[in-house]
């Protein structure tokens, strides 16, 4: 049987930064992989071009039960040291929009960046290697992987959780958790597309068209765009709400989130012989103007209509009103809200308060971020919070 100071479950984002980092620590880490290759969902991600952090991050980005548990490992590695380590392998990178960092070039450098970060740390990596069990008994973690057992003072669970099981991902993070008695937040799909009713027939046949809205769920708004689809809706707009939207409640769209109020007051003395269909073209496409002047029922000149009409029109169009059958689960989700406690984990090191040398990072704890980079970035901050305490 093999012996490791550390043994980290899942080779994603946060297992190899934080094998790679414990390892140039001098720590003898094995990092296993039930995958074929390590770091799957960074090559697949940002549409291939990994959006590996967001300059913004801060810890009200975050969904967790406890807000503040993120902030200790945010703030002790931050996006700078991220785009630090990319500068120092010469990855050119670039800023798309509000704080996203991408790579001009492929995710698949970041891959090969941190794989290389393990070797230069000494780290054994086992891909295609499912994980047959793991005991716990004096003092330590004994795994089960393919034909050998290995052992180590110290376990990371970091496999992520169940969002896009075709790329590999399970629940076996929960799994493990409840074996070891850790508590686990109810596991929701977040950061995917929401569905609509057959009731929202009207807006189903908009498939494709998209606009740049103000989406609001709850006391949380983001302001980008929004985007139809056969099923329902989506864009980065509607994705962001998912992640608090809870079965049930209504999402609001402000799809004229520049206008002042009284713009249609405005308008009608502006251009009295114009219909509001032309007038919300000015900002929305055609197709998308005509259906929310249908769905109002207004379809005369504006002359012809009374300020009290508009008024109600404005109010419509500023705050439109959808109930979401649904998302589109696990299968669509970027990523996971909930997950492993945070009440039973150090935010310092991320160990298990009631189990000594076990620890938990990444996606499987639950601390999601919203889209933009600011998934990744956890992922490297609590893969790095753990490594120092390995
Ligand atoms: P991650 O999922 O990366 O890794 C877990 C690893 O554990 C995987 O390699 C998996 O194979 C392995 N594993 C799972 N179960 C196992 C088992 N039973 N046995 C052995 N191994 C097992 N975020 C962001 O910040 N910017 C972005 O651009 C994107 N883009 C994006 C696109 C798409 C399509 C998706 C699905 C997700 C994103 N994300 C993202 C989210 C981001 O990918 C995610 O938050 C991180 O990968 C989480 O890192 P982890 O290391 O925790 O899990």
């Amino acid at each position: 049987m093999a012996g490791y100071d550390a043994i980290i479950l899942g080779a994603g984002a946060a297992g190899l930064m934080c094998a790679s980092v414990a390892g140039q620590r001098g720590k003898s880490v094995l990092l296993i992989d039930h995958a074929d290759q390590p770091g799957k969902k960074i090559l697949i991600s940002g549409g291939g071009r990994c959006n590996f952090t967001n300059i913004h991050t801060a810890p009200d980005r975050y969904l967790s039960a406890n807000p503040h548990f993120a902030k200790s490992a945010l703030g002790r590695y931050a996006p700078q040291d991220f785009i630090d380590l990319v500068d120092r392998y010469g990855i050119a990178w670039h800023e798309k929009t509000l704080g996203q960092l991408f790579c001009d070039g492929s995710a698949k450098q970041i891959v090969a960046m941190l794989v290389e970060e393990c070797a230069k740390g000494g780290v054994e990596i086992a891909c295609g290697a499912s994980i047959g069990g793991v005991e716990h008994r004096d003092g330590m973690f004994h795994v089960a992987c393919g034909a050998r057992t290995a052992a180590a003072p110290a376990l990371v669970i970091a496999t992520g959780g169940p969002s896009i099981p075709k790329m590999g991902a399970t629940g076996f993070a929960y799994e493990l958790a409840r074996k070891f008695r850790l508590k686990v937040v109810e596991p929701r799909p977040a950061l995917v597309p929401l569905t609509l009713g057959p009731g929202e027939a009207l807006f189903h046949a908009l498939a494709g068209v998209s606009a740049e809205v103000m989406a609001v769920c709850g006391k949380v708004r983001f302001r980008e765009a929004a985007l139809f689809t056969h099923r329902g809706l989506s864009g980065p707009a509607i994705l962001q709400v998912s992640s608090y939207w809870r079965n049930g409640e209504t999402i609001g769209i402000d799809f004229q989130p520049d206008r002042a109020p009284g713009w249609l007051r405005e308008a009608k003395r502006a251009m009295p012989r114009a219909t509001l269909s032309k007038i919300l073209a000015e900002g929305l496409s055609d197709r998308l103007a005509i259906a929310l002047a249908d769905r109002l029922g207004i379809v005369g000149e504006l002359a012809n209509l009374t300020d009290v009409k508009l008024e109600a029109a404005e109010r419509r169009i500023a705050d439109w009103r959808f109930t979401p059958s649904g998302s589109e689960g696990f299968a669509k989700a970027e990523v996971t809200v909930g997950g492993i406690s945070t009440a039973d984990l150090s935010s310092q090191t991320m160990e298990a308060r009631k189990v000594p040398g076990l620890y938990a990072i990444g996606e499987a704890v639950d601390v999601t971020g919203w889209l933009g980079g600011y998934n990744f970035q956890w992922a490297w901050a609590s893969g790095w919070a753990a490594a120092q305490a390995l």
